[in-house]
């Protein structure tokens, strides 16, 4: 192989045109999944605190903003329901009058463009904020199973279109499979947050669906940040389970779990750039340490460049109205 002096690297980056036309990576408002908060009430529109830019909506806010959404070219949303009510199983998930089953029936009505997916957990919905019934301190793996079941036959009568269930329950995708192949529903995919870590970049999330867990942590159930062969074997199981798409979650600090699932199993794969990640470059923007729009962007492109196909991403309709009006800003 030739060096210095043949080769400059330097030639090949001194246009725009020419950076253009060698750039290995794309990033696309196609490539978004906008994350929304739905809670009860009229006209509501709640910041949150922890999380700058993103909200608390009620259903009426939710259709008012949806057609914007497809407006600005962002193929979908996945929604977290905020209920009036929590209880020990969380069963105000599967009440076909659910905050997030109107949401659905509201958006299909108004916005049948805009793809929903659904998150699919407890966490929000039981009273001690963990992800399903708790036995003896411990989430109780398959009793917590069969309620998740009746929540996805509910939410795929309200109109979901993609399920992505969040909880890292063993055997999660083979039951809603089944519950949802009975129901009638065999041609609706299963998005699984197949390698999603126990981690403490979800911290402003829990401020935004108020599901803090009263007492313990999800480290019982949640992937340690450490491992990355226990990743894959969670996704193997999933796509053997029925997985139609699969999710590693956060993103950052998982780049190569992401690279190592897209290169062993080549599905459709979804990254989830979470709360704690946007939070933090917000606030050192905020700082004047760093500019927004730039980590923005290389954070995005870093996620893509890693093999996520999809982004989870509370960052999706600033980036989308840059890319869809100025293009790649570098
Ligand atoms: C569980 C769920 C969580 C997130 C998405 N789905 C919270 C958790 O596992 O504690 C976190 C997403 C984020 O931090 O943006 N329903």
């Amino acid at each position: 192989m030739s060096s210095f002096p043949t080769v400059r690297m330097r030639r090949v980056r001194k246009l725009p045109q020419l950076r253009r036309m060698v750039r290995e990576t794309s990033l696309s408002s196609d490539d978004f999944i906008l994350p929304l908060f739905i809670c009860h009430g009229k006209g509501v529109d709640k910041p949150i605190g922890a999380m700058p830019g993103v909200a608390q909506w009620s259903i009426d806010k939710l259709a008012e903003e949806a057609p914007k959404i497809v407006d600005e070219k962002i193929p979908a949303v996945i929604l977290f329901g905020i209920p009036d009510t929590k209880d020990a199983t969380g069963s105000a998930s599967w009440r076909d009058d659910g905050i997030i089953q109107q949401a659905l029936q509201t958006l299909k009505r108004r916005s049948p463009e805009l793809l929903t997916m659904v998150d699919l957990c407890f966490c929000e919905y039981t009273d001690h904020g963990h992800c399903g019934v708790m036995h003896e301190g411990m989430l109780d793996n398959d009793a917590s199973l069969e309620n998740l079941a009746k929540q996805a036959v509910s939410l795929a009568k309200a109109g979901a279109d993609v399920i992505a269930p969040s909880g890292m329950l063993d055997g999660m995708i083979r039951t809603l499979r089944g519950a949802l192949d009975s129901a009638g529903f065999a041609e609706l995919p299963l998005l699984s947050y197949a390698a999603k870590y126990a981690s403490g970049f979800y911290g402003p999330f829990r401020e935004a669906a108020e599901s803090t867990p009263q007492f313990g942590d999800r480290r019982s159930h949640q992937m340690d940040p450490a491992n990355a062969n226990e990743a894959l074997r969670e996704v193997a199981l999933d796509i053997e389970e029925g997985a139609d798409m699969v999710m590693v979650k956060p993103a950052m600090p998982y780049l190569d779990i992401i690279r190592q699932v897209k290169d062993r199993f080549g599905l459709p794969t979804a990254a989830y750039q979470v709360s704690g990640e946007y939070s933090m470059m917000i606030a050192a923007a905020r700082n004047g340490w760093v500019d927004e729009e730039r980590v923005m962007f290389e954070s995005l492109i870093g996620i893509k460049r890693a093999g996520a196909d999809m982004i989870l991403t509370y960052f999706a309709r600033k980036a989308a109205k840059i890319l869809n009006t100025r293009g790649w800003p570098y």
